[in-house]
């Protein structure tokens, strides 16, 4: 990765500064119900409008689809995001109209704006260069802080920022590349990769890295079935990607190649389904037919912690278990607690995760919680980002 151009190179002040947040955030009914990026974000909108900049901050939230839909509008945000700004925030009913023009047109240095949702326009996610002309037109410099959508090439992450000569990356995606550029390029050993969820696919790129890496790959969650099912176990009723049995096996035997550690669930709680109230726990060996794994069993959380006390780095994501269902959440809760306890350099990636870290109460005591899921885990599977490689120095 080329070096980037961050916001310190910017002059900002009496100027209009795009600011591209990823404030895509749960809403129900109206409430903002995970604030995390929210509050992440708040720091570069307070830095900017101290600096003088009128802030035209703006996000996707949801997959709108090109159509207003009162359901995904950031109304509800703007008040959450002044709250930690510590100043108000406009909210602009219109994306890059002429309703935005006439806003950014009145306000003043030191002010701040929040645009409505960007995917409301069909523009957005098809990168038009039309569209990418109207977003310019509001400003005079572009930031990107939004490390959570970097991995999308659209209008307001990709294309417009070519039409700003001023434009640079933001504090908080320095510090998510600086992190998962660590653990990628440069992890400290015994470097422990933990990977969860539901499925495999959607995060195989990342697990292919991961297994050329990491010292100890522990396999947890949904996607661990597939995994027990590759070496010949009976998974019972639980989920399984039967596709990826020999992509499964394939990575179970790099990783016996390089000569890494694998942890795969030796016990497992299971229950009949999702709605049982409690589960039991059972060897891995010994899986009935007409339950499903909801959890990791004790045994392989002692196993896990085992990993990660004596880790140098340990990367996290996808949780172990359905921790939203409180039968099913010690094997999760667990790996939060572990790694908020080691000594390593430790990084947690994707919304479950995060939000088990939270749940955990853990959160300041890990290294990096990133805002990112995807973006993350492509980041680790060796893609270039198109919101980042936009930002470099040389583009
Ligand atoms: C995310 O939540 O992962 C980002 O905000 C990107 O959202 P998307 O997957 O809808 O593009």
């Amino acid at each position: 990765m080329k070096p980037l151009r961050f916001i310190d190179s910017l002059a900002v002040a009496g100027r209009r500064v795009l600011l591209r947040l990823d404030l895509n955030v749960p809403i129900k009914n109206g409430a903002v119900l995970d604030d995390t990026r929210v509050r992440e974000a708040a720091p570069t909108v307070r830095l900017l409008a101290e600096r003088g900049a009128i802030v035209v901050a703006c996000s996707h939230l949801g997959r709108a689809k090109g159509k207003p839909d009162p359901a995904l509008s950031l109304a509800p945000v703007a008040p959450v995001l002044a709250q930690y700004v510590g100043r108000p925030v406009g909210f602009v009913p219109d994306v890059a109209g002429a309703v935005a023009q006439a806003a950014v047109t009145a306000a003043q240095s030191g002010d701040v704006l929040l645009l409505e949702n960007l995917r409301f326009e069909p523009g957005e996610e098809a990168n038009d260069p039309e569209f990418c002309a109207r977003l310019a037109r509001l400003a005079d410099a572009y930031v990107n802080d939004a490390f959570g959508t970097a991995h999308r090439a659209h209008a307001s992450t990709a294309g417009v920022a070519a039409l700003f000569t001023e434009r640079a990356a933001g504090p908080l995606m320095a510090r998510e590349l600086h992190a998962l550029t660590t653990v990628r390029d440069h992890p400290e050993h015994p470097f422990v990769a933990v990977v969860g969820g539901a499925k495999i696919s959607g995060k195989l790129e990342a697990l292919q890295a991961l297994v050329g890496k990491a010292d100890t790959l522990a396999l947890v969650g949904g996607m661990a079935n597939t995994f027990l099912l590759a070496q010949g176990r009976e998974v019972g009723a639980s989920l399984v990607e039967r596709d990826l049995l020999d992509t499964a096996r394939d990575i179970l035997g790099r990783a016996a190649a390089r000569g890494a550690t694998v942890i795969l669930p030796a016990d497992v709680v299971v229950a009949a389904g999702l709605d049982a109230a409690e589960g039991r726990v059972v060897p891995a060996t010994a899986i009935p037919a007409r339950e499903m794994v909801l959890d990791v069993g004790p045994a392989t959380v002692a196993q896990l912690e085992s990993a990660i006390a004596s880790a140098r780095t340990v990367f996290w994501n996808g949780p172990a278990g359905v921790f939203e269902r409180p039968p099913f959440a010690a094997g999760t809760l667990a790996i939060a607690r572990a790694m908020a306890a080691s000594p390593a350099f430790t990084v947690v990636g994707g919304g479950e995760s995060v939000a088990a870290v939270q749940q955990a109460g853990v959160a300041d005591r890990i290294s990096h919680v990133s805002t990112g899921g995807g973006a993350s885990l492509e980041l680790l599977g060796g893609a270039i980002l198109p919101g980042v490689v936009v930002l470099e120095a040389e583009a």
